[in-house]
């Protein structure tokens, strides 16, 4: 059973037929558990809208997302913030860490804040996966980019959600660094059997995927599997 099911999903901005934005329309798509996804287009085709549906950040017009098979826009607002805390990691471009808490404060909040247990053992492994065993005490002022992104990453993993959803998670930085988090998204998706959907507009980062999905004015309009980037690690 596929652990992200997307059908005939549409996001329309504005009710004037006239000036609507059809920013999704009719996409349907389903994604197997521990599968690392890339979703490529161009500025304003509706990637980041698309990733905002599958992680319940906001509603859609019509269509349904089911994410391990809950239906989730059949959530109360309340349910759907619950569960998104429990079931969907974020990664941004911007890292979006919370600058007056440590490495280790930043990566257990997600799991503080619902009032979950700490999987110590799993928490040491990701920790060591991503290379901040030295830093887990540095505020985020004090790390690189690519660092701060690692944070995010395992911040991302530690509540072991049912999707990790990435928009442009290198767009913020140089391309060696940018290949390296990548190498890492990789690595994490297939140590753990973490599926990961993420957005990009770079084709080369594209190909570290599994499969790729091109979108294009709301539509989706190709998906293929992506062998090459297999190269890269
Ligand atoms: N809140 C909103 N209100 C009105 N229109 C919106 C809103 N959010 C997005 N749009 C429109 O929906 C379309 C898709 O936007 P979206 O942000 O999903 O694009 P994107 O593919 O992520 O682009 P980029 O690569 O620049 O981030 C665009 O035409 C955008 O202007
Ligand atoms: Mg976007």
């Amino acid at each position: 059973m596929p652990i992200l099911r997307i059908e005939h999903l549409k996001k329309y901005y504005g009710k004037d037929p006239q000036t609507t934005v059809k920013a999704l329309d009719d996409v349907s798509l389903s994604v197997e558990k521990g599968e690392f996804l890339a979703i490529v287009g161009t500025s304003g085709s509706g990637k980041s809208t698309l990733l905002h549906m599958l992680g319940g950040l906001d509603r859609a017009t019509s269509g349904k997302v089911f994410v391990d098979g809950n239906d989730i826009f059949a959530m109360s607002d309340e349910k759907l913030t619950i569960f998104r805390r429990r079931s969907v990691g974020f990664v941004f471009q911007s890292y979006n860490l919370v600058p007056i808490l440590n490495v280790l404060e930043n990566i257990l909040l997600p799991i503080e804040l619902d009032g979950g247990r700490i999987d110590q053992q799993y928490l040491n492994e990701v920790i060591g996966a991503l290379g901040l065993q030295e830093k887990i005490h540095n505020l985020p002022s004090n790390l690189s980019g690519g660092q701060q992104q690692r944070v995010a990453i395992a911040r991302a993993l530690a509540t072991k959600p049912s999707i990790i959803l990435a928009d442009e998670p290198t767009g913020n930085l140089d391309s060696k660094t940018s290949q390296e988090v990548l190498i890492l998204l990789k690595q994490m998706s297939k140590k753990f059997n973490q599926t990961i959907v993420m957005i990009t507009h770079n084709e080369s980062i594209a190909q570290t995927a599994d499969r790729i999905i091109r979108i294009e004015d709301g539509r989706i309009f190709s998906g293929n599997a992506a062998s090459s980037g297999a190269s890269l690690l």
